[in-house]
């Protein structure tokens, strides 16, 4: 290009010399013998840098072109380099010239070609800036795979809303990417009454799959945990537990701190307790006002002045009436139990939550007994292991799966198929969207499938497999609410403010704050008024997807059908943020914790359960738990969702740079250095405790539901 210096120019006929200030005004000086004649010809020089991912086979070997599209004017669409110019990690930088300048910069369109001997590759793009001949650089964010030979088009990076849009190229670009959108990710149906998923039917794509490191790992770690169970016979065997020292022999396979403490006191109430508050389903347990007619506990059986104790706010109940009438699974030809019992706890003077009546179904009768501390040491810890399995399932299917896992891909399919990259609600959820759809495919295969030959883990060798899985979530479902989504408002809702050592709700609380204040700096930076959210109609689109495609169209549910209010958004992106995030690191990260000691988290249980007492012993005790297949079955995923894996990103950690503009880069920062301060506190919290509650700690989760 002619920049700079003079250079003489050109054939017999032309001699030309540029002279020119570095960027826009160059004066070419044409001399045509015998006389000369001046010609004066603006180039407007931009200087263009491509970013190439610095992931593995992120490069390509085909021709990249580029055009420049401003206010004023569009460049040519210009060859940017041939081969051996895009390796990962790349900067490539480049001039372009115009005859004058665009203006201020819209979007670019960008396109690769194949070259006739190199196969079409897959390009993975981080970013574009331009600098203008002006001096001002535009960012173009982009973090994606270009794998056609189509024109991709990016506008540049300050977030704006369609209602603003004046430009009608920029309004066809912005149609267009939701248009493609709305093709790649579209909604499908897993079973009726569950919430809608993503189709899968063309494969996902491939900025929504594991990075390759993370491929490896988890296949790696999948495999170690079942082939080394297979190498020694037990995957497959189909023999009841002989005696605690054999199950203890599999728990010291993965054992660690956390598994030691509960493997020490899985038979305390206390500690039984204590796992409503800190353990892996700690949303159930309600302040109880008056107990359910059909849970007939009385002040001689638990030796308690209950109307006193329930009004100081001492007692406490878990209802699994979601379990109630649930078809059980058939295992090694045997069938299998699940219970919706009844537990009634109290908070003792010394602070401690321990349950004093635990009735196993809803139903009160004569052979469904309230079972209490004081009977048999087997009847007692029969009825608590009832109530576990009972857990294993309101926390597997409900609680992880379905108010985690399932939501979340509804919040990201909803925002990718309604919200363009350009709008600020896209650059603000995309990070809490990496990876769930690959994981939640995976869930779907290999947990819950019940594809004849290839069934998933839980369809196999949980209580409630098949059938049973599906009736869970449909039922988890039609009961789930806006405000149980919604941590301050659920603790409310639930009546526990006030019980001690809830470090759930203590830590949960902070997150929340931290997260709200973060997401409402975002929004109101973007948003000036609620009129704003009013018109902005891809907004809409989006919260009405969410509603439709997520909760059913089920009013009742409290989900937004549409917002209003810049308020209304905030706390509902501030719920998504903490669903994908805190809530998913609550009840996902402590699983092989709560669960390596089989007895403490059984996934099924083959004796039914008792309607007498005295009957219960060690060996009946051990005939009730899950055959060994099935035990370890459940184990080698309990290990695989449970590691931690080096391809993470912690919560606040925003590599991509989505945003462009100061005010959320600065809030950004402000962000990660709230959550490092709780971390500390949380950190120092823990060293006085016996067993530390590290769930909630913010360095300790991600981003998104990615595991
Ligand atoms: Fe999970």
């Amino acid at each position: 290009m002619f920049r700079g210096k003079s250079r003489p120019w050109v054939g017999p006929q032309i001699q030309a010399e540029v002279r020119g200030g570095h960027w826009s005004e160059q004066q070419i000086l044409v001399r045509l013998r015998p006389g000369f004649i001046v010609l004066k010809l603006k180039m407007a020089s931009y200087t263009v840098k491509i970013f190439t991912g610095d992931r593995p086979l992120s490069h390509t070997f085909n021709n990249v072109y580029i055009k420049l599209v401003g206010e004023d004017g569009e460049s040519e669409r210009k060859w940017v380099k041939g081969m051996f110019g895009f390796f990962h990690g790349s900067e490539s930088t480049i001039s372009l010239s115009c005859k004058e300048s665009l203006g201020k910069l819209l979007m670019i369109e960008l396109d690769k070609q194949q070259l006739p001997l190199f196969a079409q590759d897959n390009w993975f793009v981080d970013k574009v800036e331009v600098t203008s001949p002006e001096g001002q650089v535009y960012k173009f964010p982009i973090y994606q795979w270009i794998e056609d030979e189509d024109t991709h088009y990016y506008m540049e990076g300050t977030a704006t809303f369609a209602f603003e849009e004046q430009k009608a190229v920029v309004k066809g670009a912005r149609e267009l990417e939701l248009e493609r959108r709305k093709e790649q990710y579209s909604w499908a149906v897993y079973e009726k009454g569950m919430p809608y998923c993503m189709s899968t039917e063309d494969g996902l794509p491939s900025e929504v799959k594991f990075s390759y490191s993370k491929t490896i790992e988890f296949t790696r770690t999948y495999f170690q945990g079942l082939g080394v169970m297979k190498l020694t016979g037990l995957a497959n065997c189909v023999e009841p537990w002989p005696d605690f020292d054999c199950l203890h022999r599999v728990f010291n396979w993965h054992k660690d701190e956390t598994s030691e403490y509960v493997y020490e006191h899985w038979r305390d109430d206390a500690f039984f307790g204590s796992q409503y508050l800190s353990g892996l389903n700690p949303i159930l347990i309600r302040r109880c006002t008056a107990l359910p007619q059909h849970f007939p506990v009385t002040d001689e059986m638990v030796h308690l002045d209950l109307n006193g104790e329930m009004e100081k706010g001492n007692m406490f109940l878990c209802d699994y009436k979601l379990l109630d009438g649930v078809k059980t699974n058939v295992i090694n030809g045997e069938h299998q139990y699940l219970t919706a019992p009844l537990v009634l706890l109290h908070k003792t003077p010394m602070d401690e939550l321990k349950p004093v009546a635990i009735q196993l179904k809803q139903k009160p009768a004569e052979d469904n007994p309230i079972f209490i501390p004081s009977d048999r040491e087997y009847d007692w810890l029969l009825a608590k292991t009832f109530v576990r399995s009972a857990d294993f399932h309101d926390h597997e299917l409900n609680v992880h799966l379905l108010r985690t896992h399932l939501l979340a891909e509804v919040f990201a399919v909803a925002l990718l198929r309604n919200i363009p990259r350009v709008h600020p609600l896209y650059k603000l959820l995309l990070p809490h969207t990496r990876y769930t759809f690959v994981i939640n495919t995976l869930a779907r295969k290999q947990l819950i499938s019940e594809e004849v030959g290839s069934e998933g883990v839980l369809t196999k060798y949980a209580a409630a497999g098949g059938e049973g899985v599906v009736s869970i979530l449909q039922g988890a479902l039609s009961s789930l609410t806006y405000r149980s989504l919604c941590l301050p408002e659920d603790i409310k809702d639930r009546g526990v403010e006030s019980v001690p050592k809830y470090y759930y709700r203590d830590d949960g609380l902070r997150l929340w704050d931290i997260i709200h204040r973060f997401v409402s700096g975002i929004l109101t930076n973007y948003y000036k008024s609620d009129s704003d959210v009013q018109k902005d109609s891809e907004l809409q689109n989006f919260i009405k997807d969410v509603f439709e495609h997520g909760f059913l169209s089920r009013k009742e549910s409290g989900i937004p059908q549409s917002f209003s209010a810049v308020d209304e958004l905030v706390k509902f992106v501030t719920m998504v943020i903490f669903t994908c995030s805190a809530q998913h690191s609550a009840v996902n990260n402590g699983q092989l914790d709560i669960g390596n000691w089989m007895p403490n988290f059984p996934p099924t249980l083959q004796r039914a359960p008792p309607t007498v007492k005295g009957g219960a012993n060690e060996h009946i005790f051990l005939q009730t738990l899950p055959d060994v297949n099935a035990t370890v079955n459940i184990l080698a995923i309990l290990w695989l969702l449970s590691e931690q894996y080096n391809d993470v990103y912690p919560l606040g950690w925003y590599p991509e740079e989505l945003f462009c503009e100061e005010v959320p880069l600065d809030l950004i920062k402000k962000f990660g250095e709230e959550l490092k301060e709780l971390g500390a506190a949380i950190g120092k919290r823990n060293t006085n405790l016996d067993l530390p509650y590290k769930y909630l700690d913010p360095e300790l989760m991600e981003n998104s539901v990615a595991i």
